[in-house]
């Protein structure tokens, strides 16, 4: 693949962009004006970006999100985070080799006092939590000041291109991420009081109660009387040979690449995880014309939504549960993978290994709270609150409760005029948190009349808008609880289907199908299923191949129609010609075929024993688990004698993987010492700290 752009997506608009000019390692390369160095140099086909001070170890991404530091390069002179610098025209840069030398002194570019700003709430982190929260009290005249880290609000909105789940009228279910990011962006930019500002980065919380941010460049101090940390959740990474390879990262950076950055950075992909977010992962490879060789997940069950799978397993990606990932293999970045299934303790066992051609490994086993905020202003007694992921960990949509919840919570406790917050928030923003729940089997009422919708959702989940947009209110869920699973009930209202469509195209879980028995001819009926894949590739008279719900092949029918319009919101609603007998089965159209997902002939062993738990240092999992076993329960301790979590990252993605080796050595936490968190939390050039002012470039 000679241009690793995505040229055309089913959802996302492909739009005309700047193109600028920079150098890597000397060569001349192209780069969209307004993207980061590493989508330019994913782009362009480079995924080295460094190689380790310590062993000269390949460096590729993991977080895209300015949390690891391991996509760090060299550019115009001086160390930074690939991931959060943006390229800008002549940038010469190159990789990362050995410890970045100082650079020359340069003249003095002058220095101005550092500005103090004072605001009544300041909130980090422009997501769903904070610009709800910053929508709450903008509409009550509060003085609020929400920083992002990107350059666009939204947080993980502007990457989700699937329909949300949850209530139309309590969070936008039904509406694509990406347009609820800009929905609430454009709402809370309504309030005079509240001012936003991109490309701010918080740095630390001081002792004197003030927040440390860097924004565009320039050193800020802010004073708020109330802080609200919105700043979202950072992956958890895994332990497993060749685990820092290029091109093994997290699904967010992957999504980021894909959805935000339009890059495709992969033609293979492997992903580790069975939650929502792995398989959604999965499904926008699938859009942006990724094959996905597989999933594993080691639970014997995903722990995601079943819709979630199901899209996935039905387009013909393998799905491995009660399996876990054995190794990432390659010399310079991934060439395959390795898994095994897993016995009851978790271990692989031997003689189960299988090796999978491909590229990229996605790590999609969880996400922690961004937390260190909270904590060291909870120390310094700054009025503080969480929301979103910040908080709990949850979906999105609960995201969006939790912030007006903290909005109102943080009215109140300014004083600013009498607030009372709903009760049925708390209990929307409790059902919104909840996870999935009980599976019921798949029942098609009898005597469904001509034309009726079939819905192959059967797990309890809190998602409703096919209750919303039915004209004749024939799909019922209980109002009182919208996790309950929807009941087709035209037959008892004595009403009927009258085939508008807009069920199966408001599903979030694509799990609607219609069925239309009139007009059947020679033993073969209509069934209209949603397909969110470029429309170019399916056209009336094709032949596709249909599966259930299991993925399994129910055969291969012919299109009869495709429809997309305005009102299908880049849904393409595309009705076949089935065989009776299977009408009520057909679940959607495979888009990849199954050789995809066949394992190599012979499975692949990493010889190497390279599984690392800090990054920044490279010490690996058999370092750190030897001074826990000497009996070193304190984690500066570990810090002073293996130098893990003295890294560039400040142990962000290190310190999960050191509690775990805790709890695999029998170690309960109870006797455990944390890290002692010290700003700064992210690196800043000493210079910006004093006030030096930042270079600007055009
Ligand atoms: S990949 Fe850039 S900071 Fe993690």
């Amino acid at each position: 693949m000679e241009n690793w752009r995505i040229s055309k997506h089913p959802i996302l608009p492909i739009e005309e962009r700047e193109t600028i000019e920079f150098t890597w390692q000397g060569k001349t390369l192209q780069a969209y004006a307004g993207e980061t160095i590493a989508a330019a140099l994913f782009a362009n086909g480079i995924r080295i970006f460094g190689y380790h001070p310590k062993d000269g170890s390949p460096q590729g991404i993991f977080c895209a999100n300015g949390q690891c530091a391991q996509c760090t390069v060299i550019a115009d002179g001086l160390p930074v985070k690939s991931c959060m610098t943006l390229v800008h025209p002549g940038l010469t840069a190159g990789p990362l080799r050995g410890l970045p030398v100082l650079p020359e002194e340069k003249p003095d570019s002058g220095f101005a006092p550092v500005q103090t700003i004072q605001t009544e709430c300041l909130i980090i982190g422009g997501g769903p939590a904070g610009l709800s929260a910053a929508i709450e009290l903008g509409q009550r005249g509060i003085r609020t000041l929400v920083i992002d880290d990107k350059h666009r609000l939204g947080g993980k909105l502007v990457l989700q291109t699937h329909r949300f789940f949850g209530s139309i009228n309590a969070c936008y279910a039904g509406t694509r991420g990406i347009d609820i990011a800009t929905r609430l962006a454009d709402d809370a930019a309504r309030y005079e009081q509240v001012q936003t500002w991109v490309n701010t980065t918080a740095v630390a919380v001081f002792s004197d109660k003030k927040v440390g941010v860097i924004k565009d460049g320039e050193y800020i101090l802010i004073e708020p009387d109330v802080l609200l940390v919105a700043a979202g959740a950072r992956e958890k990474n895994l332990t497993f040979k060749g685990n820092t390879l290029p091109g093994v990262y997290g699904a967010g950076a992957f999504q980021t690449l894909v959805n935000r950055d339009l890059v495709k950075p992969s033609e293979r992909l492997f992903i580790v995880g069975g939650g929502n977010v792995g398989l959604i992962a999965g499904y926008h490879a699938l859009q942006a014309g990724i094959e996905v060789v597989g999933l594993v997940e080691a639970l014997p069950e995903c722990g995601g939504y079943k819709v979630h799978k199901d899209k996935l397993v039905r387009m013909g990606v393998p799905i491995y549960t009660s399996h876990t990932v054995v190794s990432a293999n390659g010399i310079d970045s991934v060439e395959s993978v390795t898994i095994a299934r897993v016995d009851d303790k978790w271990q692989p066992i031997p003689g189960t290994e299988k090796s999978f051609d491909c590229d990229t490994l996605l790590i999609a086993v969880g996400l922690d709270s961004i937390d260190e905020f909270t904590k060291k202003a909870k120390e310094f007694n700054l009025p503080v609150f969480a929301a979103g992921d910040s908080d709990e960990v949850a979906e999105a949509s609960a995201a969006i409760f939790s912030g007006k919840i903290r909005g109102l919570e943080i009215v109140q406790y300014l004083g600013k005029g009498k607030v009372e917050i709903p009760p049925d928030w708390f209990r929307t923003s409790a059902i919104l948190k909840s996870k999935p729940g009980q599976m019921t089997d798949e029942t098609v009422p009898e005597d469904s009349g001509d034309v009726f919708p079939v819905l192959h959702c059967s797990q309890e989940i809190p998602c409703n808008p096919c209750t919303s947009v039915c004209s004749q209110g024939a799909i019922y869920i209980d109002p009182e609880d919208i996790r309950k699973v929807p009941d087709y009930i035209a037959q008892q209202l004595g009403k009927e289907c009258i085939a508008c469509e807009k069920c199966i195209n408001v599903c979030p879980g694509l799990a609607i199908t219609l069925v239309d028995m009139r007009g059947a001819v020679n033993g073969s009926v209509f069934v209209t299923i949603a397909y969110e894949f470029d429309r170019g590739s399916i056209q009336k008279g094709d032949v596709v191949t249909v599966t259930d719900t299991t993925g399994t092949v129910l055969g291969n029918v012919e299109v009869a129609r495709v429809r997309l319009g305005k009102a299908t919101d880049r849904t393409v609603l595309v009705r076949l010609i089935v065989p009776r007998e299977i009408a009520m089965c057909v679940a959607g159209i495979q888009v990849q075929p199954k050789e995809v997902g066949e394992p190599m002939e012979q499975w692949v062993e990493r010889l190497e024993d390279d599984t690392i738990v800090c990054r920044c240092e490279r010490v690996t999992i058999e370092e750190i688990k030897e001074v826990i076993r000497s009996g070193v329960h304190d984690m500066n301790a570990i810090k002073a004698i293996t130098r893990a979590g003295m890294g560039s990252c400040g142990g962000k993605t290190c310190s999960s993987l050191i509690k775990r080796a805790f709890r695999e050595l029998g170690v309960p936490m109870s006797e455990v010492t944390e890290n002692t968190q010290r700003p700064l939390f992210v690196e800043i050039p000493m210079g910006i700290l004093a006030g030096e002012k930042a270079v600007k470039h055009e």
